[in-house]
């Protein structure tokens, strides 16, 4: 059965949006309507997990005084914890939506904030000590993205991505599926949320990005290839160094 959701912003069916480009599904999730109920959302939806996922990606961050690139920074709480842990450091930003951008502005000092898309960076070869991004994996085309990351990394320094997955055993598959059909019943009396809670389980489902991210850091040079589920398998971590 085909359902109606995202007919008020031009797509027509739930079909639709979950057969687009993943930068197209971004477009259509994070806008002016939802970025400043962003914050709340994402801890409350998480059981305040977010938080933590995010410490464990700083603390694999080592040293000080780095140039660290927080890719699809949203509205910068990554930042804030990387900021936290090493006051010295210059973080950049990078996200495609402007309105999120705005909010991470507003919210403590970059170096420099960009509206770009993690495939197409507009920073030079070799600039990066450290890029980070929380919950973009799953959006990207990966292989893009890794070359990407190849590119503006500089050598000894180390890519980390976090973002959810769907778990592999059956009482978590069963605990999950039921945690989002509360969600997309939230998502009918909130409508800055709606497409999200209506349609991130599918995306999540669909997206093999762990497997997909480990063979293309593999592919593209990447060393000490690392990966960590969390949460019982609804998220993970991994990070590679380019040595
Ligand atoms: C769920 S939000 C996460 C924001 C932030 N990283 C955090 O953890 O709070 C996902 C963000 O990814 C951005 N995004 C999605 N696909 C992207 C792409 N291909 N390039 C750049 N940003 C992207 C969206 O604009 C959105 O701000």
């Amino acid at each position: 059965m085909r359902t109606s959701t995202f007919n008020i912003h031009g797509f027509t069916n739930n079909d639709e949006i979950l057969s687009s480009n993943g930068h197209l599904i971004a477009r259509k999730f994070f806008s002016s309507e939802n970025a400043s109920s962003y914050d709340k959302t994402v801890r409350l939806a998480t059981f305040y997990k977010d938080s933590l996922w995010k410490k464990e990606m700083v603390a694999l961050l080592g040293g000080k005084n780095k140039l660290i690139l927080d890719l699809a920074c949203g509205t910068g709480i990554l930042s804030s914890y990387i900021r936290q842990k090493s006051a010295q450091s210059r973080i950049v930003g990078t996200d495609l939506t402007f309105e999120y951008l705005k909010h991470a502005k507003s919210r403590q000092k970059y170096l420099l904030l960009t509206n770009s898309l993690a495939e197409f960076l507009p920073y030079k070869n070799d600039s990066f000590d450290v890029i980070l991004s929380s919950y973009l994996a799953k959006y990207s085309n990966i292989s893009a993205m890794v070359k990407e990351h190849w590119r503006v990394l500089r050598k000894g320094g180390t890519v980390i991505f976090h973002d959810f997955t769907y778990p592999h055993f059956k009482i978590m598959k069963i605990l999950w599926h039921a945690y989002f059909r509360i969600l997309n019943q939230f998502g009918k009396v909130i409508p800055s949320w709606r497409d999200v809670f209506s349609n991130l389980d599918k995306v999540i489902q669909r997206n093999q990005w762990v497997n997909s991210l480990l063979k293309e850091l593999d592919l593209t040079g990447f060393s000490l290839i690392s990966k960590k589920y969390c949460t019982c398998g609804t998220a993970a971590i991994v990070w590679a160094i380019k040595e």
